[in-house]
């Protein structure tokens, strides 16, 4: 058989599978004319990834996970065990990401780590993924940005915003959903019927938009173009104010609790037993650990920095299982104060933790853990957004997307057009779509780009055993199976709709990378070459 014949005879199968060789990407990144600099230590890493976690996750979806929200089973005080429960599971992603990136300390992350061996296709999937953890998660954060900002105005100067320019679709809406709303009304509206409540609400009530969310994403993407150089310094101070301000939060918690109020704990969590502390038993607490994931979500961010740090082999595991103990711990006591002194339906459910110290009657602390969250929530918009670009940047550059798409701008040295569009996406998804759905979504994507790790950690250990591994995840292949079993696992607390919602997204991939990536794409090109020089 000829050599054109055997390349010609490419299947789809060899092209969906075609990898890019690990040892190339490596000495790929060595030779860059522009290497980053190397200044990066364990320290600096585990400030990364606590500033990457710390946001909207704990300081406003905490409220809704415990007290329920439409569609979703409330979790109760147990949401202290949907804590423990997620941050095992993310203890084993937390230990592949490691040795993958202790082995190709490059800055694609999981992205590259598929790209090198699972091949395309997967690499595909997965960068889909990341873009929807990134920028579907930064529309999350918006929203919550916006809930602290409304609580900063309101406990401070008694100010309100008009609801229809501080809402999503659904928050206005009350919690009983279309209860009252009649459904002939709805049908004339809508030509056919959605069978999700949410999918209605979203069309039916487009009077409201989020402008404070718009416009702090337009802000934050202005910035990333003229190029914002994330010192060190700039994030400590930032990680510094916000991990004081949970710090402080637990702190006013514990004396109030242990200044004479430990029978409201008492009350708040055992009034009627177990069942007051978990209303909803095992379902309650998945679906809580469901929604919370998206606060652990950033810890894999740290794996990105892995080019700049002078010691990748040992730093990134440290920054890695660092900031995820820190964060675990922190989350933990600060739903324990939350369930423990506010009841359940009275928690706050667009500014939890803003709520909490407004409920035991701290304005001058309120003000305080208000523009720590407005802080901390912005670091964390500046962090994802820019770790959004860089995975777009990255796709395009490979050509599985336009590479016009990865144009630099001259002056600002940024990537321009990947950031606006980007900016634009998550722009108009914060002003419009409600902060639990996107948080769902973001957990979906995230939780598979996990997965996908753990089983790309497992194939490595079989397909190319004798590769240094300066870190190991102990006992073989255990902790990438139950970090596999683990992501399946919360996974499946998410609501139906959700899985729509977020098919929805991947059909929109399938259709990009059949229609256009396949063939563009470098190793695509690459192979075409080889075609023309074989005949
Ligand atoms: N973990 C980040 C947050 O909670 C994404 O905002």
């Amino acid at each position: 058989m000829s050599g054109i014949a055997g390349v010609k005879q490419r299947s789809l199968l060899s092209r969906l599978f075609r990898t890019k060789n690990l040892d190339k990407i490596l000495a790929d990144s060595a030779n860059q004319e522009h290497q980053l600099k190397k200044t990066l230590t364990a320290f600096d890493l585990v400030i990364f990834g606590v500033g990457a976690m710390i946001g909207a996750g704990i300081f406003v979806l905490t409220g809704a996970a415990a007290a329920g929200s439409d569609g979703h089973l409330a979790a109760g005080p147990a949401l202290t065990l949907s804590f423990v429960l997620t941050g095992i599971i993310c203890s084993f992603c937390a230990l592949c990401y490691s040795e993958f990136s202790a082995m190709a300390p490059i800055s694609g992350s999981a992205y590259t780590y598929a790209f090198s061996t699972m091949g395309e296709f997967v690499a595909w999937i997965i960068g889909w993924a990341l873009v929807l953890e990134y920028a579907v998660g930064n529309m999350a954060v918006a929203v919550g940005w916006t809930g602290s900002i409304k609580a900063f105005l309101a406990s401070t100067w008694h100010v309100a915003i008009p609801s229809w320019m501080v809402s999503n679709t659904i928050d206005t809406v009350s919690p009983e959903g279309l209860s009252g709303v009649d459904m002939s009304i709805v049908l004339q509206k809508i030509p056919f019927v959605i069978p999700f409540t949410d999918m209605q609400q979203v069309l039916l009530i487009q009077k409201a938009f989020n402008l404070p969310a718009f416009l702090i994403v337009w802000a934050v993407t202005a910035l990333l173009i003229r190029g914002v150089s994330e010192s060190a310094s700039t994030a400590a101070v930032m990680v510094f104010t916000k991990t004081t301000v949970v710090l402080l939060f637990i702190a006013v918690g514990a004396l109030f609790l242990f200044g004479g109020h430990m029978d409201v704990l008492q009350t708040n969590w055992f009034a009627h037993g177990w069942k007051t502390f978990a209303p909803n038993g095992l379902p309650g607490i998945v679906t809580g650990a469901s929604t919370i994931f998206f606060a652990y979500i950033g810890f894999d961010a740290v794996s990105t920095a892995a080019e700049e740090t002078k010691n990748p082999q040992r730093d990134i595991p440290i920054g890695i299982m660092g900031s995820l103990a820190i964060c675990t711990l922190l989350y933990i006591l600060v739903t324990s104060v939350i369930t423990g002194i506010v009841p359940l339906h009275q928690i706050n459910k667009e500014a939890a933790v803003v709520g909490a110290i407004n409920f035991m009657g701290y304005p001058w602390a309120s003000w305080m853990i208000s523009v720590g969250a407005i802080a901390g929530l912005t670091s964390v918009l500046l962090v994802l957004q820019m770790g959004g670009t860089r995975i777009f940047y990255s796709i395009a550059r490979d050509g599985l997307l336009p590479k016009a798409l990865a144009k630099v701008h001259p002056k600002f040295q940024t990537p321009h057009i990947c950031t606006i569009l980007m900016g634009l996406f998550v722009a108009l998804g914060s002003g419009l779509l409600p902060i639990n759905l996107l948080a769902e979504m973001c957990n979906i994507g995230t939780l598979g780009a996990f997965m996908i790790v753990c089983i790309g950690v497992a194939i490595l250990r079989f397909t190319d055993p004798d590769r240094k591994r300066p870190f190991r995840a102990p006992f073989g292949i255990l902790f990438p199976a139950l970090g596999t079993i683990g992501c399946i696992y919360v996974m499946s607390g998410l609501p139906t709709f959700t899985w729509v919602v977020t098919g929805a997204w991947f059909l929109l991939g399938m259709a990009l990378y059949f229609g256009y990536g396949i063939w563009n794409s470098n190793l695509n090109q690459e192979e075409e070459l080889e075609v023309e020089l074989l005949s």
